[in-house]
């Protein structure tokens, strides 16, 4: 895409299996952590991951998919009051004023051209999956959890490229997560036609 104006940005949890959700879509392994009290190491880049209190006030827009803004309706309050949210979904009735729905990722874009984004919370695995695969996503913040979980929604899938990342920057919080922050480096390099299959080295 030419002209893209806003950054779209990634702020998720993980168990350490890469799962964002049991099958069932739950996420109690990261909302009670059963880690704290552990004698977890402290090891960090002099630089600290982006953390919630930085990243969350400099969002004005978030696009999530439908399965992420199902589990926030579970949630007691609404907690994006003072942000833009477009849900994506082909199923979704468009009936809580509080979002807009779009239908395709193509809607999500328009609405956020006329909205004149500027930083993009881009939330939901599949939703994060398609705007990767897209390339509209510009830095990815993970939390990766001390926990397997054995089965869930995976945060990430089927690439039909590779998709490059720059290591910003990482520390650890007191319940053991491991926090990161990538660049992504925008441009998949030009594929190698040098080295051949031959095996020699
Ligand atoms: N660990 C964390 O930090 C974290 C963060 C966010 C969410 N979660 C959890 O992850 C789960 C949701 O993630 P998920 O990967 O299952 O789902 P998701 O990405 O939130 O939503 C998937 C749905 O979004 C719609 N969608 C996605 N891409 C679309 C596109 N290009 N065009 C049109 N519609 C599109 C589809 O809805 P339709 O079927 O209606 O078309 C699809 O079924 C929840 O359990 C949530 O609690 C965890």
């Amino acid at each position: 895409m030419t002209n893209r104006t806003w950054q779209g940005r990634v702020f998720i949890g993980v168990s350490l299996d890469g799962y964002i959700a049991r099958p069932d879509g739950g996420i109690d392994w990261l909302t009670d952590p059963p880690a704290l009290g552990r004698d977890h190491q402290e090891v960090a880049s002099t630089e600290p991951a982006i953390e919630w209190e930085t990243f969350y006030p400099e969002v004005g827009h978030l696009v999530m998919g439908r399965g992420t803004y199902e589990k926030v309706l579970t949630f007691d309050d609404w907690p994006y009051r003072d942000k833009q949210v477009i849900v994506l979904s082909t199923t979704l009735a468009d009936t809580d004023d509080r979002v807009r729905v779009a239908r395709s990722l193509t809607e999500a874009l328009d609405r956020l051209e006329a909205g004149r984004a500027s930083q993009v919370y881009v939330d939901g695995g599949r939703v994060v999956q398609a705007f990767l695969a897209a390339g509209l996503v510009d830095e990815i913040t993970i939390g990766t959890a001390p926990v397997l979980i054995g089965a869930g929604r995976p945060l990430f899938g089927n690439m039909d490229h590779d998709v490059h990342l720059e290591l910003r920057a990482s520390h650890v919080s007191a319940s053991g997560m491991v926090h990161t922050t990538y660049r992504v480096v925008p441009t998949p390099p030009v594929a190698s036609t040098s080295v051949g299959a031959s095996g020699d080295a």
